[in-house]
């Protein structure tokens, strides 16, 4: 109300109290002195020890020394860009966001695209999902839609990600592999986890080895909320597409590109945006009601099924383009912090489970990785929007807050920030009812039919390619139970595509993995019929 929009060079002029250009300037110590020689350090006598007084040296290797922060737990790997959004037409019948109040209006946004499961060091064309994070800095705050080139996930429920992650990644005991899936580990999780049979389907085709960030897609993954000015809601999902169109690699391009150049992503998005050729995105709703979602035969909350674009259809609403690059990998791309809590009024959550747990983990793995609770202050993660309230201190604050007066209510302060009311973020107020329980509704105990839509939608060659990569990645298992699991999981998707792989693997093939149940999980004590079953 009454402020400016923001524009889209906002972002570039608020990080120029940032930016540090050192080039023709006199050397200095971090106190500013002057310094005399740069090459040798204080010693008693030329060949004699180095003085403990050495305060040059000192603080040059002390900060040289804490100069690595913790890599990201998940998704260490990856490539940032600027840019903007610019929205099509205004969206207010559904959305009272900014970002989508004007026809031509933009909003500054920063997007990071990274592997999910390498480490900072990988290689860009693992086979991997791929994450497409985009930080729109709003007039009224900053809204992360943090999100997958893959639509659907691997789990239903945020109590199941630890474990996820903890089969994905390296094994505990020797570090690998390294970027891949091929291990006994992850495929033993995911032969006892039969949701995630979707996702499996996506990940071994060649939407996993995309040929470009610019040319993949982007989805917000959960269902979300559009909230109006009337406090109205609609559900929604979000879909980003490719101006350049979505392509992937072949598998052998991909394994030599690994070893040819394994920054081959990161190189190319840098060059494109450098030379010009500004990668665009067009950002599009999936818009459902309450009464829609009821009639779907899956639920809306569950992350393992997407929503056919036969049943919903896509509202292209506006594009983003991506125009430039950082200035600093480590201050930008490294430090920028995205979280699924970070929304703005027009938009909302939905009851996701997997939704609900990504609320939470976010800004609670960034208090260890960027060093307390100050991190928004990072000039990557400010707001463009004002930012006034009564939080205080902590490790490396930068604000100077001024005043005596830090509570409220306060009696004394005179100048001291309001709640907005209405005009602020205020949550929609969905009914709620039910026992506190732990459990899952019953339309998601369903984990084939989508898996199978998928298959079906394939061609033939990306059928090939999908057979090809299981076989690749299961034929890396060691444990024969493992494999003949996954086959019997396969099978409620398609016979052929089970026999395929069984032939590829040497098995028999194994009886169907009952359809329409979640596999036992060991409790204790122990059942004898479920040891057979893990034999
Ligand atoms: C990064 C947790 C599911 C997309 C991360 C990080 C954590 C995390 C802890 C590291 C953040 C950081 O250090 O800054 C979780 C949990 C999940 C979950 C607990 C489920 C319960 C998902 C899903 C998606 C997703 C479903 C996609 C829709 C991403 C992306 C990043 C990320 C894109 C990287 C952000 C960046 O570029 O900095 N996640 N995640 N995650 N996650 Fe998730």
């Amino acid at each position: 109300d009454g402020q400016p929009a923001l524009g889209e060079n906002a972002l570039n002029n608020s990080l120029d109290h940032a930016r540090s250009d050192d080039s023709g300037c006199v050397l200095t110590t971090n106190q500013g002195v002057p310094v005399g020689d740069n090459q040798n350090s204080l010693k008693a006598g030329l060949r004699g020890p180095t003085l403990m007084e050495d305060f040059i040296l000192r603080e040059k290797l002390t900060h040289f020394d804490h100069e690595r922060i913790p890599e990201r737990v998940v998704h260490a790997r990856g490539s940032a860009a600027h840019g903007y959004f610019e929205c099509y037409k205004e969206q207010s019948r559904h959305t009272r966001a900014a970002p989508f109040a004007k026809a031509g209006k933009r909003t500054p946004v920063f997007v990071r695209f990274s592997t999910v499961a390498g480490e900072r060091g990988s290689t860009d064309t693992a086979r991997d999902v791929r994450g497409f994070a985009v930080k729109f800095y709003t007039d009224e705050g900053n809204w992360d839609l943090v999100g997958n080139n893959i639509p659907v996930f691997f789990i239903q429920d945020a109590m199941k990600f630890p474990d996820l992650i903890h089969a994905v990644k390296p094994e505990p005991h020797n570090g690998m592999p390294q970027a891949a899936s091929a291990h006994d580990t992850f495929w033993d999780f995911a032969s006892l986890s039969p949701e995630i049979t979707h996702m499996l389907m996506w990940a071994m085709s060649d939407r996993a080895i995309p040929r470009s960030f610019r040319m993949m897609q982007g989805f917000g993954v959960h269902t979300f909320r559009l909230v109006n000015a009337k406090g109205q809601s609609v559900f929604c999902k979000f879909h980003w597409s490719p101006m350049a169109g979505t392509y992937s690699l072949v598998w052998d391009e991909a394994v030599k590109l690994s070893g040819a150049d394994s920054d081959f992503h990161r190189r190319d998005l840098w060059e494109a945006i450098e030379c010009g050729a500004y990668p665009e995105y067009e950002l599009s709703f999936q818009i459902f009601t309450e009464a829609q979602a009821e009639a779907f035969p899956f639920d809306v909350l569950d992350p393992t099924k997407l929503i056919p674009e036969e049943l919903v259809p896509l509202v292209p609403v506006g594009k983003m383009v991506l125009n430039r690059n950082p200035d600093n990998f480590f201050a930008e791309t490294e430090q920028v912090a995205f979280c699924t809590a970070h929304i703005v009024p027009g938009i909302d959550f939905s009851n996701d489970p997997l939704l609900q747990g990504r609320i939470h983990s976010y800004v609670d793995t960034q208090i260890t990785r960027l060093g307390g609770a100050n991190f928004h202050e990072i000039p990557i993660n400010s707001p463009l929007a004002p930012l006034h309230n009564n939080q205080r201190d902590g490790i490396h604050r930068q604000a100077i807050n001024r005043g005596r007066v830090a509570y409220e209510p306060n009696s004394l302060a005179g100048g001291c920030p309001f709640q907005a009311g209405a005009k602020g973020f205020n949550s929609f107020p969905a009914a709620t009812e039910g026992d506190k329980v732990r459990g899952k509704p019953e339309k998601f105990a369903e984990h084939f039919g989508q898996a199978r839509l998928f298959w079906i939608s394939q061609t033939p060659v990306e059928q090939d390619h999908i057979v090809h990569a299981f076989r690749f990645e299961l034929s890396k298992v060691q444990t024969v139970a493992i494999r003949k699991r996954i086959v019997a999981m396969l099978r409620n998707v398609d016979e052929t595509l089970a026999q395929r792989l069984a032939d590829g693997l040497g098995l028999a093939l194994p009886p169907v993995m009952p359809r329409a149940s979640m596999l036992p999980i060991p409790t204790y004590p122990p059942s004898p019929a479920l040891s057979l079953f893990f034999r």
